[in-house]
């Protein structure tokens, strides 16, 4: 994964063992390798392809970690300052999405199934689901 220079953000590795014909393991361990105390996961799957999008949110204070369990898809993250887009494909690396970092979800594979897990419950009145607003607000922030 290429580095992520966005704030709040930042790449996660999970622990893997390859047993060969008995398969992969992958772990996250809460504030170890997953930088939250998890309350919450989801899982989406279903996509259909290059004619989905998710995410185009931020949250003012909820910390999630996402993964890419199979396949591939393509995020986009913008702290308000800075974008970027990175590729996730590989179920050992998964990305942190910090507070107030806006992100989108896209170029899925058909195939492909994400995880998502949380440091809580879910609270619609943590999300910021305006960019305008979003702005406003990362600039509300620094003054
Ligand atoms: P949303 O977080 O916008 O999905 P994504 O970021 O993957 O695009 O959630 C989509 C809908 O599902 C929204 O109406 C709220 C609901 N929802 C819950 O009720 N609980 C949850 O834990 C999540 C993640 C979503």
């Amino acid at each position: 994964m290429q580095k992520i220079s966005v704030k709040n953000s930042g790449e996660i590795r999970l622990q893997t063992f390859d047993d060969r014909r008995d398969g992969r393991l992958f772990i996250g361990e809460a504030m170890k390798n997953v930088p939250l105390k998890i309350k919450r996961f989801y899982f989406i799957n279903g996509l259909m392809g290059k004619k989905s999008v998710r995410g185009r949110h931020a949250h003012r204070k909820l910390e999630q970690c996402i993964f890419c369990l199979h396949g591939s898809f393509v995020l986009t993250l913008d702290d308000g300052a800075r974008k970027q887009t990175v590729t996730l494909d590989d179920p050992a690396c998964g990305v942190r999405l910090g507070r107030m970092l806006w992100h989108s979800m896209s170029g899925f594979s058909k195939d492909c199934v994400i995880l998502v897990v949380t440091d809580d419950y879910y609270k619609e009145s943590d999300y910021i689901r305006n960019y305008e607003d979003f702005i406003q607000q990362v600039k509300a922030g620094k003054r």
